[in-house]
């Protein structure tokens, strides 16, 4: 449905200085698709958008949709925006102040020029019930709250029935009650619209809970795409095992060579550890280990595996609703772990012996290595 190939995009600032706003960037989206781009501020989802849109005109790369090239720098193709069938939200919304809602909705329509104003009418009035603001067509855009803004922009941007539909950073500026329930309601819409949305966000929990892929970007480059739960569970590198959520990271190095998808032991400050491999890395690479905090068990007196068992002291606990967090001293290693706890009736053993599920324990580049891979449970 949507093929962006080797996007290059650079500003120039004051004449002089050239900023690398994306570097290289590729992947594709499948019709009805929720994909989302997700990074840190500045790692350039906005800009990979506004290309796609048309917004700007990258150095280099290419991009289709529904099969049909919109451009190609080698080729010198550049489809204007308007052609594109394409419905943006802004990250800022941007809707008129000085329209009322229906104009502001009606907004595109009329500059497409294609339709009379009884279609108009019905056009902007379905648009309005889909994102629930049926009977507001009259309300002056400034007399809107935060969350009615933003449905105005979604209505606008719907309207003309895009093939495509962009979101950069839509719920960004809510507060967290509206923003979790508005989550919600677009992800219904995306799906009963079956339309294939390209969604930017910089929250990683916003992406986990909507998206169908995700493609986690840092400093105008993709570093892995894939689907939520296996970016989450097997990233490739330190920065993907990093930004999904909270993380242990584990120092070690590789005594033979790996060539792809194993489980293989690490040296490692904490001894060997069996850790579970996504990719191929030679022989005496510094990786690290990435082992989330749910992913460490208390080790039963009686655990007969001997394998990835350590022991340390509890430094620190607390628990909240049902989980308890702790922080545990290893050989001179901080480990977090997280588990279930039956109010606070935390683990009170102490020193506490831990079982780090090697299948869990995942190996990842550090990132001086940064590289980019599909996550390899989507190959
Ligand atoms: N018009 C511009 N002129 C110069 N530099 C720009 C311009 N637009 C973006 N940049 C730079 O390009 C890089 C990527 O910016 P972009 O807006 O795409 O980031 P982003 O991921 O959307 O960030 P945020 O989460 O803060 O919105 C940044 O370093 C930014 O300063
Ligand atoms: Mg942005």
């Amino acid at each position: 449905m949507l093929e962006v190939q080797k996007l290059v995009k650079q500003f120039t600032v004051r004449g002089a200085v050239s900023v690398n706003a994306i570097n290289d960037v590729s992947f594709s989206v499948n019709a009805g698709e929720f994909f989302t781009l997700l990074g840190p501020s500045g790692c350039g989802k906005t800009t990979t958008l506004r290309c796609v849109a048309g917004l700007e005109r990258p150095q280099a790369g290419k991009i289709s949709l529904r099969s049909n090239i919109v451009f190609d720098s080698a080729n010198r193709i550049y489809v204007v925006p308007n052609h594109r069938n394409i419905g943006m939200v802004f990250q800022s919304y941007a809707i008129w102040p000085h329209l009322n809602v229906f104009n502001n909705v009606a907004f595109p329509l009329r500059a497409a020029g294609r339709w009379d104003a009884k279609t108009i009418a019905s056009k902007v009035a379905w648009a309005l019930e889909l994102v629930g603001l049926a009977g507001f067509s009259e309300r002056p855009a400034t007399q809107l709250s935060g969350g009615q803004q933003q449905r105005v922009a979604l209505a606008r941007a719907l309207v003309k029935e895009p093939d495509l539909l962009l979101l950069d950073e839509p719920l960004s500026n809510l507060d967290a009650k509206l923003r979790e329930r508005m989550r919600s309601e677009l992800k219904r819409l995306q799906r009963e619209l079956g339309i294939t949305t390209v969604y930017v966000t910089h929250d990683q929990v916003e992406s986990i809970h909507m998206s169908d892929r995700i493609a986690v970007m840092n400093r105008g480059r993709v570093l892995q795409i894939g689907k939520p739960y296996d970016v989450y569970e097997r990233p490739t590198s330190q920065f993907v095992a990093d930004f999904m959520g909270t993380t242990n990271l584990i120092n070690g190095v590789l005594r033979k060579a790996v060539n792809g998808p194993t489980v293989e032991f690490v040296d490692t400050k904490l001894g060997l550890l069996q850790c579970s491999f996504s990719c191929a890395f030679s022989e005496g690479a510094t990786v690290l280990i990435s082992v989330r905090p749910e992913n460490i068990k208390f080790a039963p007196e009686n655990e007969s595996a001997s394998v990835n068992i350590v022991a340390g002291r509890i430094k620190e606990r607390s628990a909240w609703q049902g989980m308890a967090d702790y922080a545990i001293d290893v050989g001179g290693i901080e480990l977090r772990m997280r588990a279930a706890v039956n109010g606070n009736a935390f683990a009170s053993i102490d020193p506490v012996r831990l079982h780090l599920i090697p299948d869990k324990c995942v190996v990842v580049s550090t990132d001086k290595g940064e590289r980019s891979y599909e996550s390899a449970a989507t190959l």
